[in-house]
């Protein structure tokens, strides 16, 4: 199969399975007019996203890359009366952008979102000694995702999960010597993983909307 049926695919999945939401498809076409890339996770990967989050019980979900919060608004939606969702976003004008869609679908109490490099706002959170995480999802720039990875698991608990987005970069991050300058931090993503006795992982290729790319998860022993 190809590009154009795997969307196929995906639109009969969201007939079947997710529905129409007015208030998502509302995010992304802000979205739009805002300029922001259109890179957000597709319908069925938020619902995966959201799934996994209420499966895990998830009260206190960290996100780093919101761009208009659209996996937002689907991870903010898998909290319960209480819970709350941190988000981090490198770009003022994409969080502008996050905060009116993610006020817009009626989740803006549960949402606080951070604005600076992840790196920077992540350290801050580990010295004001916040509260772990029982969910992360990291989805901002593949070249800092060792350290995102390093970060998430200051930041967790024994039983935390972390999704990393876009792991397989329709097969580009098996050229070591990738010019790709997201394919090296994947890699090394991949090798903190590797023999890690702290984390159990696997990643899992997807196809659809979103072309050939995949998701990584994994649990905090
Ligand atoms: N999770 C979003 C898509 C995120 S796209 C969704 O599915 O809807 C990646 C985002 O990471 C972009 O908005 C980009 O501005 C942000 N980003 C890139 N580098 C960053 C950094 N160093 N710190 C924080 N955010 C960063
Ligand atoms: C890119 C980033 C993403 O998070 C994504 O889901 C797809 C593409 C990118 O930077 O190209
Ligand atoms: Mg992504």
């Amino acid at each position: 199969m190809s590009a154009p049926s795997w969307s196929a695919v995906d639109d009969y999945i969201v007939d079947q399975l997710i529905g129409e939401d007015a208030v998502l498809d509302t995010a992304l076409a802000h979205n739009r007019q805002a300029g922001l890339p259109p890179i957000d996770v597709s319908p069925a990967q938020g619902k995966l996203l959201q799934l996994l989050a209420k499966g895990v019980g998830a009260r206190r979900i960290l996100e780093i890359g919101t761009l208009g919060g659209y996996s937002s608004i689907w991870l903010a939606r898998a909290l319960g009366e209480g819970g709350k969702l941190v988000t981090l976003e490198l770009d003022p004008d994409y969080a502008a952008v996050a905060r009116a869609n993610i006020d817009r679908a009626g989740s803006g109490d549960a949402v606080d979102i951070r604005i600076g490099p992840a790196c920077d706002t992540l350290e801050e959170m580990c010295a004001a000694g916040e509260t772990a995480f029982d969910f992360v999802f990291v989805d901002a720039d593949k070249q800092n995702y060792a350290a995102y990875l390093d970060y998430a698991v200051r930041l967790a608990r024994a039983g935390t999960m972390l999704v990393f987005d876009n792991v397989v970069r329709e097969g580009g991050i098996l050229d070591p010597d990738s010019d790709d300058p997201k394919v090296p931090g994947t890699r090394q993503l991949y090798e903190a993983l590797k023999d890690n006795p702290r984390i159990e992982a696997t990643a899992i290729q997807t196809v659809g909307q979103k072309k050939w790319d995949g998701f990584l998860l994994a649990l905090m022993r």
